[in-house]
């Protein structure tokens, strides 16, 4: 298992409230289980407020956990020293769910790109010229072109953005791609080009992927597991066929049938046979 996560629990304490009042704790994780393999494309759905961005947040150490802890390659997370987190943080890498919040405004594409190859120099030291040919090949491979590299993102669709957030966490040759609802910002259609792209590239690169997503068509698509988060605790984890034809828990069968069109041949993002 590339990734082990053993009962964690995430609590954000209470907060002062007036002279006397403080708000209760809020337990948004709750003994959470998971393992995933490397390679694999592993999902995790849940509505919104379920609990799991604070999970990505505590995988990259972004948060402290309250309990519990989190193995990456058979290191603790949470116990590496300050160079070993940067290490992993080379290999662990990131694409957010809003592609118009995520792309600093006032940098080029190509400089978004480049970041991660400044902030990780010492991992993957190139000259500038070598950096900006890495870029190029960074766009190519996700759809994009040349003359994209000098312009700013208001200048680009939603899809497209987010095509450069992808381009942005391959840049460093990660083996782990979080992705925190990368398409859910999207118009439907442009939702498929997207998947398409990340299941290429999974396929393409030997990424592992944890996808979370509150849609289970989506989860469907691209996931060979997936668990189910409610108010912060795994109510269900199988392999994705298991759970679409045989859901353990009630949330999960509501989930299912809150689905527009739960028949994946029908899907909007059926695989389709020609990718
Ligand atoms: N820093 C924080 N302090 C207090 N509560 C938080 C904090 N971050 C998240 N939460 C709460 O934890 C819950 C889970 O949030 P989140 O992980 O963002 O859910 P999801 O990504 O599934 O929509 C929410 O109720 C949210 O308000
Ligand atoms: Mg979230």
């Amino acid at each position: 298992m590339i990734l082990d996560i053993r009962h964690v629990t995430k609590i954000f304490p209470g907060q002062r409230k007036g002279i006397f009042g403080r708000t209760e704790d809020f337990k948004a994780l709750d003994n959470v289980n998971l393992s995933i393999a490397k390679g694999k494309s592993y999902g995790l759905v849940g509505e919104s407020g379920s609990g799991k961005t604070t999970l990505t947040r505590c995988i990259l150490r972004l948060e402290d956990l309250t309990s519990g802890h989190i193995q990456y390659d058979g290191q603790d997370i949470h116990k590496l020293s300050a160079t070993d987190m940067r290490h992993l943080r080379s290999k662990l890498q990131i694409v957010f769910q809003d592609p118009y919040a995520s792309l600093d405004p006032r940098m080029t594409i190509h400089d978004i790109v480049a970041e991660p190859l400044v902030i990780h120099k010492d991992i993957v030291p190139m000259t500038p010229r070598q950096r900006t040919e890495r870029v190029l090949e960074l766009l190519l491979q996700v759809g994009l072109h040349q003359q994209h590299l000098f312009r700013y993102p208001h200048e680009f669709s939603g899809g497209q953005r987010q095509r450069i957030g992808i381009a942005r966490a391959l840049a460093v040759n990660p083996e782990f791609l979080i992705l925190d609802e990368p398409t859910s910002a999207l118009d439907v259609s442009v939702q498929a080009d997207v998947l398409n792209l990340l299941h290429r590239l999974q396929q393409e690169l030997g990424l592992t992927y944890f996808f979370i997503s509150h849609d289970l068509g989506v989860i469907r698509y691209i996931c060979d597991d997936v668990a189910v988060i409610y108010r912060g605790k795994l109510v269900e984890a199988e392999q994705v066929d298991q759970i679409f034809d045989n859901p353990s828990s009630d949330y999960t069968r509501m989930l299912l049938d809150a689905m527009p069109n739960p028949d994946p041949e029908s899907s909007p993002f059926r695989r389709a046979s020609s990718l």
